[in-house]
């Protein structure tokens, strides 16, 4: 188990090569004047015009940054590092899952994002237009987000695990008029289906008029007169290949909107802006990771979760890093496939999440000790609490004791890291250790009482920062609701996350306090999966709770009330979960499907999942005065 008193205190070696080597003194100034740190940030970035103002709090909680800023992510992402010295630095190494290579230098990269942009615009997409991006990890994924960016047309990136339903209601709600997608991608051998996938998402997505497919695996799709196109048909028409210039937007404009599961069934399009969000990924990279000129990064997520999006996609560009990315799982075809692509390109770093390291950490050390993995320098890990046995070996097998960790921990609404350690920080195997500077951070009590040393409480933020998501999509009254009603008089962030302050002031993430699984380190709905249990016919009611899981963290469990008439048996319990997996996708299926005659509930209606769960584990069931009998 997590200890406090369990501390790995960085070598000498570490210390000297660090940038950053006080983190106190470094921390107070930032919490003193954040607006001056985050101005200062800033001003490491190009702006086409300076901002007025750095933070206007007028109207809680829609914080607005560098108001008045004229900026485009792609002015500091790209085309800046093409009049200095990154211009033929290599910006993308890829590596497909059947051993296809492909690099891009900075230059390189530009020249793709240009095409693509011109294709968008082509297809008559303007500033402003919604463009959704469903694809497997090919550079083609990056090539379209930066190329959406680039002309100032919001791009809505849903993960290619999932479903055409999942698709559609994302596309319903951002009303996107184009779609970019593959023909497939290669996983564990085989090729996905992707545009098979979304086809049927057109049929139930009216707004969608065009579909861009890339292709990648040459398997036969169908497609339609006037609404579907090859990326490579429309990339050799002569518009295609002249340059294409970076639109100029405000700080405040949107980049990106991403859905991420809520505690309702519907998910949440968190918004994300051109200004903040760039200042914030890429301070939050450079200081955490120490970002050299010289550095390898591999971001080891998938660019359809926040993870891609901030830490392998924009952040270690606006730093002109070479970012390493690869397309397939990672046992494919043996248990030892990232550690001989580490050895391979020279990696120095690797950032991934608990699931992955538990992953490969059964397959046993002899995988990975037979490649060459001293170019390593840092390690990283983000999406759930790691536990010390994955981070032990982790620092031992894969950073030979040389590599400290950086536990990041943060949110999709957060944009990037909140909590995490510096390589200069003693670490302590469990704990995301202390806050980002300009970070002011408690765990409190429902009445926002700071709570004692090692208690549980929740976690608030107490100050504003540019990283922040700055609403949801269509529902402004949701975003304050969610994070903003809990402690409206104070200010505070509520992050839905429950956690202990030890007595070094480590923070300990324990996690989620309300209905949001993680399985994974994927971040699903309870109420999305159960309104997809309930959307089989034999089901009336169900209920999902999350249960301990060696491998994936938390795993799905669902207790089910059968309609009148229907017998519980083996079979329709496979049924079911695999009903699920396909409403929702492959990582929403339960782990197990239980059939029950009721369900506990409050009187007036809501199932107590929380009674769910001391049951299922054996423990008390805590206070039930509110249960209806
Ligand atoms: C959890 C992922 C413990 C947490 C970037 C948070 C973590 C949720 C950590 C957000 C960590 C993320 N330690 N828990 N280092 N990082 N989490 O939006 O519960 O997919 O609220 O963003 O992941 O998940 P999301």
């Amino acid at each position: 188990m997590a200890n406090s008193k369990d501390i790995y205190h960085p070598s000498k070696e570490v210390v000297d090569y660090a940038t950053i080597k006080d983190y106190d003194k470094l921390y107070k100034q930032s919490v003193k004047n954040p607006e001056k740190f985050w101005a200062d940030e800033a001003k490491r970035l190009d702006w086409f015009k300076p901002w007025d103002k750095v933070l206007d709090s007028s109207n809680f909680p829609f914080y607005k940054w560098f108001v008045g800023g004229k900026t485009n992510i792609i002015q500091n992402a790209l085309d800046r590092h093409l009049t200095n010295a990154n211009r033929n630095k290599l910006a993308l190494i890829w590596e497909g899952e059947p051993g296809d290579i492909r690099t891009y230098s900075y230059h390189a990269l530009s020249r793709e994002v240009c095409e693509f942009a011109n294709v968008l615009k082509a297809m008559g997409v303007r500033k402003g237009d919604i463009v959704t991006i469903y694809m497997p990890q090919i550079p083609e994924q990056i090539f379209a987000m930066l190329a959406c960016a680039k002309i100032g047309a919001p791009h809505s990136v849903i993960y290619g695990g999932f479903s055409h339903e999942a698709i559609a209601e994302r596309v319903n709600d951002a009303k996107s008029r184009v779609i970019v997608t593959a023909d497939g991608g290669y996983r564990r051998g085989k090729a996905t289906r992707l545009k098979e996938i979304v086809n049927r998402a057109m049929e139930i997505a009216p707004t969608l008029e065009i579909c861009i497919t890339v292709k990648r695996t040459g398997e036969e799709v169908h497609m339609e007169n006037d609404r579907d196109y090859w990326y490579h048909d429309l990339r050799s028409l002569p518009i295609a290949e002249k340059c294409c210039c970076t639109e100029e937007v405000d700080a405040e404009d949107p980049l990106f909107i991403l859905y991420t599961s809520g505690s309702t069934g519907k998910p949440k399009g968190l918004v994300h802006t051109h200004g903040g969000y760039s200042v914030y990924t890429s301070a939050t990279h450079r200081m955490v990771f120490d970002i050299k000129p010289e550095d390898r990064w591999w971001c080891a997520a998938d660019p359809g979760w926040i993870t891609g999006h901030s830490y392998m996609v924009y952040g270690p560009l606006i730093n002109g890093a070479t970012i390493f990315m690869y397309e397939g799982a990672p046992n494919h075809p043996y248990p030892d496939r990232w550690w001989k692509m580490i050895d391979k390109f020279g990696i120095n770093i690797l950032y991934t999440s608990p699931t992955a390291i538990r992953g490969l950490m059964r397959y046993g050390e002899s995988w990975v000790t037979k490649h060459d993995l001293s170019t390593l320098r840092l390690l990283g890990s983000v999406g759930e609490p790691i536990n010390p046995e994955a981070w032990k070996w982790y620092h031992r097998v894969v950073g030979k004791e040389k590599c400290p960790i950086m536990d990041t921990w943060w949110q999709t609404e957060t944009g990037g890291f909140v909590i995490t350690p510096l390589p200069i920080t003693p670490l302590k195997p469990g704990s995301a250790t202390k806050p980002f500077f300009g970070h002011e951070i408690a765990v409190v009590d429902e009445t926002g009482s700071e709570v004692g040393p090692n208690e549980v409480g929740a976690l608030v933020l107490k100050k504003p920062f540019p990283g922040m998501a700055r609403t949801i999509f269509n529902e402004p009254e949701r975003y304050i609701e969610t994070y903003w009603k809990k402690y409206e008089e104070k200010k505070w962030y509520h992050a839905g996350d429950s956690a202990k302050k030890d007595e070094d002031g480590y923070f300990w993430i324990i996690g989620r306090s309300d209905d949001v699984i993680k399985v994974s380190g994927y971040r699903l709905g309870t109420a999305e999966i159960e309104s997809a249990v309930v959307s089989h016919d034999s089901v009336t009611e169900a209920a999902a709770i999350p249960l301990p899981h060696e491998l994936k963290g938390n795993a799905i469990y669902v207790y089910a009330i059968l309609r009148d008439g229907e017998k519980p048996s083996k079979a329709l319990e496979r049924e079911v979960k695999d009903h699920v997996g396909k409403v929702m996708g492959p990582i929403a299926k339960p782990e197990s499907v239980s059939f029950v005659d009721s369900l506990p509930k409050t009187r007036s209606g809501k199932i107590m999942r929380r009674v769910l769960k001391a049951r299922a584990l054996g423990e008390d069931e805590g206070d039930v005065t509110t249960m209806d009998d």
